[in-house]
C-alpha cells in the first residue's frame, strides 16, 4: 500500500475510511493519498442555456466537491500523510477507475456507506461496484 485512492463524499463511512488512512500510515511511511471527489452531470432538458452558464454550474460543482475534499487533506495534512485532491464531474464508478489508472494507484480505501442513507443495504452501490470493476484491491471501512 503506497499509493491510495480514497473516494471520498464527506460521509461518516468515507470519514472513518480517511481515519483508517491516519492510522496506517504509521507502518507506510511513503504512503501518498489521492482524495477523489465525484460531482454529478447535471442534466437539463432545455435549450437557452449558454455555455457560459454551463461552465458555471459545473464551476459550482467542482468548487462543491473541493470543499468536501478539504476536510479530507486538512485531516491528512495534520498527520503528516502526503496526499493530493481530485474533483471530477460525472459517473462515480467511471472516474474511481479512471483515477486508478490515471494516478497508477495500488489499493482503493473507501466507506462501505455514503450519503444515500439506505440502511437496509449492507453495502452501498458505489461500493459494490467499486469492487467488482476495479483491479486493484479494495479496503472496504465500515
Ligand atoms: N460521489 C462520490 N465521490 C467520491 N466517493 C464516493 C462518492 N459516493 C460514494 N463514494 C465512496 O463510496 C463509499 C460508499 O458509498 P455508497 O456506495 O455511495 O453508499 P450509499 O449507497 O450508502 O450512498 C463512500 O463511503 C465513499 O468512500
Ligand atoms: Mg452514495
Amino acid at each position: 500500500m503506497q499509493k491510495v485512492l480514497l473516494p471520498f463524499d464527506g460521509s461518516e463511512s468515507a470519514r472513518r475510511a480517511l481515519q483508517y488512512l491516519v492510522t496506517a500510515a504509521r507502518s507506510y511511511p511513503g504512503l501518498e493519498v489521492h482524495v477523489l471527489n465525484v460531482q454529478p452531470t447535471i442534466i437539463l432538458h432545455v435549450d437557452y442555456l449558454s455555455m457560459d452558464m454551463l461552465k458555471k454550474l459545473d464551476d459550482g460543482a467542482l468548487r462543491h466537491g473541493a470543499e468536501i475534499n478539504a476536510e479530507a487533506i486538512k485531516t491528512l495534512t495534520a498527520a503528516n500523510v502526503r496526499c493530493f485532491a481530485h474533483e471530477t464531474i460525472g459517473e462515480v464508478i467511471g472516474e474511481v477507475g479512471k483515477a486508478v489508472k490515471d494516478l497508477e494507484c495500488d489499493t482503493v480505501v473507501m466507506g462501505t456507506r455514503g450519503m444515500s442513507n439506505l440502511s437496509n443495504l449492507m453495502l452501498g452501490s458505489v461500493a459494490s461496484r467499486v469492487v467488482h470493476e476495479v483491479l486493484v484491491p479494495v479496503l472496504l471501512v465500515k
